[in-house]
């Protein structure tokens, strides 16, 4: 936006990786918070210096989840989060990457999840769309991509195995 006060013009903008959109044009691999850059016409300062946030690694653990678990727990992941949170593994941005979250986070997730524990931080409660068993399979989801991007698989090899789970999650509804 641009703006005038006392005569002088200023130019601000937002930058940030944002949502779901946001990481998957992310092509540094440097968080940073969200900022917002205020420019003055004629303006002579130069942009203070600060430190990269560093990369976050990704979460140990892994499943013993049955191929349809994963699957499920895939499409539940598709259907409410992958919006807001991206691509799993992306590394995040102002919304966090859940490959790169603290383990606290992980035994408090039906709390946050289902109970909306950070609601008031953005972070919807979704009690009316899931069961604690659909987090059980998120969960599952998540541990399986970690573990495949730990082990440096390729993302082509991934994706296939991923489909494959996932159709099997879907016949099984059938
Ligand atoms: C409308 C956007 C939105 C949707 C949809 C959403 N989230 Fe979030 N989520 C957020 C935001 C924003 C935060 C960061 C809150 C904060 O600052 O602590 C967050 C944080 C979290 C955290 C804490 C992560 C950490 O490392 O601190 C978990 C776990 C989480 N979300 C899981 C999920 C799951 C699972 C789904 C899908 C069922 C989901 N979210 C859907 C916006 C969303």
């Amino acid at each position: 936006m641009t703006y005038l006060v006392d005569g002088e013009q200023y130019i601000s903008l937002l930058v940030e990786w944002g949502g779901g959109q946001g990481q998957y044009h992310k092509k540094v691999d440097q968080l940073y918070p969200g900022t917002v850059y205020t420019f003055k016409l004629g303006g002579t300062a130069t942009l203070p210096s600060r430190e990269a946030a560093p990369q976050r690694s990704l979460i140990t653990g892994s499943t013993t989840a049955a191929p349809e678990d994963i699957g499920r727990g895939m499409n539940v992941y598709l259907r409410n989060c992958v919006t807001c949170h991206g691509e799993p593994g992306s590394g995040g941005g102002v919304i966090p990457d859940l490959l790169r979250s603290a383990p606290e986070v992980y035994e408090a997730l039906d709390f946050i999840v289902l109970g909306g524990a950070l609601a008031g931080l953005g972070m919807p409660g979704h009690s009316r769309q899931l069961s604690s068993s659909d987090v059980a399979d998120l969960r599952d989801y998540l541990l399986f991509v970690a573990a495949s991007l730990r082990s440096g698989i390729t993302p082509q090899r991934l994706n296939q195995d991923l489909g494959a789970m996932q159709r099997q999650a879907l016949d099984r509804q059938k």
